[in-house]
């Protein structure tokens, strides 16, 4: 099949995530990239088109640049979709910018800064028709898309109690001198991150996924948020207590300063019958527990799975994949929306994902500043 041309905005040399996003665009097998702006700085951006063989008549100075040169292509040329992987505050500008010139679009979350930006984008996406794939990660992993299959078909039960903890420890020698990254430290700036960066960065990812799974909305959240160190402008630890219903609540615990702790995401749903848990460092076992039989333990490639679930894992039982197939996922299901093929919801986390992200992170920042308050999402 005719593979979709594909451009990047930010993922230069030294990036984080943009690597990642070419690596599951090739794992799926149905993209190319063409082109793009890979880095702020234009000659940067064209040493990695240099090292990536990417046409440097198609390597960018700017986005505008990028939007007239390639609008100007015959269709058989021109760029269909543009992923952009830039920090946080570059987003909503490019997506829109983008989506008015009518590309497709891959974006990296949080998705915008403020959450009128984030509306702004559902409204544009719905009247220019276009796909919209917002990359929270973890959805594509078989695990939690069988976590999501089990729990829409009611085998929990009611439920009573919703758990999600996602604790890093990277910035913990940053803000005390004792690291030398330097790369993403921009998180820490509210003039490159937005309102938050331990919520906007990695809570967001664990609100995602408690929505994602459950299918259920948090309707309410109180807060508790810590910089950590005076000098320090946004949040680096917190706790969210959240409201579903007046009988369903729970929590999220999330932190970039628990020392040590690599990429501790873990989301555990509890009902009334049974209660499954989920852990990303080791994402092939999803656990079912209950109070009357033995723990049960889901694994990917084998028939008892959900459909989509089952379609998540290329390899034989076994052979254990991960986070780069599992954004792979999420660029399968991407690409079957813009070749107008059928696909299941929840392939990809979409526009109205990222408004409800948006929400979430300003619920908490306003929590927090009103004292630990209860505010709607
Ligand atoms: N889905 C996930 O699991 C996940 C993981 C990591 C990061 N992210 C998100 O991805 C985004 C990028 O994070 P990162 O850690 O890769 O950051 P990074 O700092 O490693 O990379 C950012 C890239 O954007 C480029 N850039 C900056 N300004 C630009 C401009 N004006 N034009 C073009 N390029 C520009 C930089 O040169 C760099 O190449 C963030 O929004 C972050 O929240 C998501």
């Amino acid at each position: 099949m005719k593979k979709i041309k594909m451009g990047m905005i930010g993922g230069g040399i030294g990036a984080f995530i943009g690597d990642a996003h070419r690596r599951a665009s090739r794992i799926c097998n149905d993209f190319e990239l063409v082109g793009g702006v890979f880095d702020a700085d234009f000659e940067k951006s064209k040493q990695f088109a240099k090292n990536e063989g990417i046409s440097l008549d198609r390597c960018y100075k700017s986005v505008d640049d990028l939007i007239k040169a390639e609008s100007a292509f015959p269709s058989d040329k021109r760029m269909e979709v543009v992923s952009i992987v830039t920090p946080n505050a570059l987003h909503h500008p490019f997506a829109k910018s983008l989506l008015s010139a009518g590309f497709h679009l891959v974006c990296e979350k949080p998705m915008t800064i403020t959450v009128g930006e984030a509306e702004e984008l559902e409204k544009l996406v719905a009247e220019k028709k276009l796909t919209f794939a917002l990359t929270h990660t973890y959805t594509g992993y078989p695990m939690i898309r069988q976590m999501r299959d089990l729990i829409s078909k009611g085998l929990l039960g009611t439920i009573q109690r919703i758990d999600a903890q996602y604790y890093q420890g990277w910035i913990n020698s940053i803000i005390h001198g004792t690291g030398s990254r330097i790369t993403g430290v921009w998180r820490l700036d509210p003039k490159h991150a937005g309102a938050s960066s331990c919520m906007g960065d990695i809570g967001v990812h664990a609100f995602n996924l408690i929505e994602y799974t459950t299918g259920l909305e948090v309707k309410e959240v109180l807060s508790d948020l810590n910089p950590v160190k005076e000098d320090i402008q946004l949040d680096l630890d917190g706790t969210v207590l959240l409201r579903f219903s007046k009988n369903l609540k729970g929590v999220i615990r999330a932190s970039q300063v628990c020392g040590g702790e690599e990429n501790n995401l873990t989301i555990a749903v509890y009902g009334s019958k049974a209660s499954l848990k989920w852990a990303q460092e080791n994402p092939n076992y999803l656990y079912m527990l209950s109070d009357t039989e033995p723990t049960k333990i889901f694994k990917p490639a084998h028939g008892f799975n959900d459909q989509l679930a089952e379609s998540s894992h290329t390899m034989p039982s076994g052979h254990p994949e991960g986070i780069y197939e599992a954004l792979a996922n999420i660029y399968k299901g991407t690409a079957k929306s813009i070749r107008g093929e059928k696909f299941t919801p929840g392939e990809f986390p979409t526009v109205h994902d990222g408004v409800r992200g948006m929400k979430f992170i300003h619920a908490v920042v306003d929590s927090n500043k009103g004292g630990n308050i209860w505010v709607k999402v």
